[in-house]
């Protein structure tokens, strides 16, 4: 049992319904519930309300992640897309190119796994080896701020200084930095801390020429730090705006301006979003893949005790959407309190697998540890550039059985066999497909991962946009540093 859009994506829920699964009569049973949470969903596009959603300060805040893959001048007054922000997406990748030899983005949670997949996907492990050539003229890119790590920040330091000597020494000039700062609140410690470290490092240095960006809130009249530094040093700015809370912001400007950076094709990603918003607008349950994976995996949690989603993709570069999956599940739905204010310590657990790599060492767990997980696997039908398994060992069975066969479809009947495997001991899995890894089918999965958790979200009965629970560990640690800044000056 499959849904499959036009596009080719699809969901194959087989192993998750049915007998001995979540049934027919559960569904029928969450009737009601669907039908209010598909009506929130329509509310929410026409309006941004969403019931008991306040914002970090305590006020109603709208909600318009789903007004992102939508590019029109109405969006463009709400600082979301629009034909000019993306036109000048593009201008930007143009200023950059054979301008900037390498970028570093700066952010954390929010305003880092989204850009850290966008990077992954479409540039790989190597592109910061690659000449100025491959890469087209744009920037290596560094990721920073998503840890408070001195090694792994000094390291980075190193390297820029290290590049820019190579470059003084081949006659190049300087070597062109630019640190794009993203931050929605504008003050994270975590980023600000990097930036700091990094921009005082590379000032220092003759060698090197810096640049900054600003990824923030807007809001001219209340300034976030960040937004205050950049009016007051005439920085470039882009926009996360009112309503996109951190683990949607893939598709405004805090992805976008990474996907400009590495020169990936932004309206391909706008439009797979789009379509896939159009799928999750369907009334019918079996052709709505949002409402479908909500429900099927809220059943699996309250009735079934599957309270673990793993979210295992089959192949390395796909990784990083697995950890962006973590942030989105995590913050949305591991709420204490319900929207009546009720104490109900509410949400399933994501976790982190990526195939075949786990199959050798958590799959035993899946296999057969406690009954609490449904295994969401990734597939990808085509693979570019994919390779044939040679005959090198002809005289050796075991390796010669499996010449002949692609990397592609070895990768897949592992997946298949890990599927088959946790069928036959009832264990809850389920797969999305996609028809191979670009763009637009990259903008479909993330798109209905969100708005599947938006539905989690009203089927649960919590406020999927807020995350109280941040705020306070917040409220120890800069006390805490406070102190330590005394201490220190004592
Ligand atoms: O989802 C969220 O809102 C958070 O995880 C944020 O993205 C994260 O804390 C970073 O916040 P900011 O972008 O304000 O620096």
């Amino acid at each position: 049992m499959a849904l499959t859009l036009k596009s080719g994506f699809s969901f194959d829920y087989d192993n998750l319904f049915g007998e001995g699964k979540v049934t027919a009569a559960d569904i029928d049973e969450c009737k009601d519930a669907l039908a209010k949470a598909h009506a929130a969903m329509k509310v929410m596009r026409d309006t941004g309300f969403i019931k008991a959603h306040l914002s970090k300060d305590g006020a109603p805040e709208k909600v318009y992640f789903s007004k992102l893959p939508y590019i029109t001048e109405e969006n463009g007054k709400l600082n979301l897309n629009s034909p000019a922000s993306i036109k000048r997406l593009h201008a930007f990748t143009e200023k950059i190119r054979n301008n900037v030899d390498a970028v570093v983005s700066l952010g954390i949670g929010g305003s880092f796994l989204g850009n850290k997949v966008l990077f992954d996907v479409f540039c790989g492990e190597f592109w910061n080896t690659w000449t100025p050539e491959q890469r087209k003229g744009l920037p290596k890119v560094y990721f920073s701020g998503q840890n408070i790590d001195p090694r792994r920040t000094g390291d980075i330091i190193n390297h820029l200084k290290a590049m820019a000597a190579n470059k003084q020494t081949h006659g190049g000039g300087k070597f062109k930095v630019m640190l794009m700062c993203m931050s929605k609140s504008g003050g994270t410690l975590d980023t600000m801390s990097n930036f700091m470290v990094i921009l005082d490092a590379l000032k220092k240095v003759d060698t090197i020429e810096v640049e900054c960006v600003a990824v923030t809130d807007p809001n001219m009249e209340k300034k976030t730090l960040l937004k205050q530094i950049a009016v007051d040093n005439g920085w470039e700015c882009f926009a996360v705006p009112d309503g996109v809370g951190g683990r949607f912001t893939v598709f405004c400007e805090v992805g976008l301006s990474t996907a400009a950076v590495i020169g990936m094709d932004i309206e391909k990603f706008l439009e797979g979003a789009r379509d896939m918003d159009k799928a999750c607008q369907n009334d019918d349950i079996w052709q709505n893949p949002a409402m479908l994976n909500a429900a099927l995996k809220v059943i699996a949690y309250k009735k079934y005790g599957r309270n673990i989603e793993v979210m295992m993709p089959y192949g390395d570069y796909l990784k990083s959407l697995s950890e962006w999956y973590i942030q989105l599940l995590a913050e949305s739905l591991g709420k204490q309190f319900d929207k009546e204010g009720k104490e109900v310590c509410e949400g399933r657990t994501p976790l982190v697998a990526v195939g075949t790599t786990d199959m050798h060492s958590q799959t035993q767990q899946h296999q057969e540890g406690t009954l609490d997980k449904v295994v969401q696997f990734i597939k990808v039908e085509k693979w570019a550039n994919d390779l044939v398994i040679p005959n090198v060992f002809p005289n050796v069975k075991k390796l010669a059985d499996i010449s002949g066969v692609t990397m592609g479809d070895a990768l897949e009947v592992a997946r298949q066999s890990n599927a088959d495997a946790l069928k036959s001991n009832k264990r809850f899995n389920a797969c999305f497909t996609l028809p191979e890894v670009n763009e637009y089918h990259l903008g479909e999965i993330m798109y209905l991962l969100a708005m599947s958790v938006a539905y989690e979200g009203e089927l649960l009965n919590v406020d999927a946009f807020n995350q109280p629970g941040v705020e306070a560990y917040k409220r120890i640690m800069g006390p805490k540093l406070q102190e330590l800044k005394a201490k220190s000056h004592a």
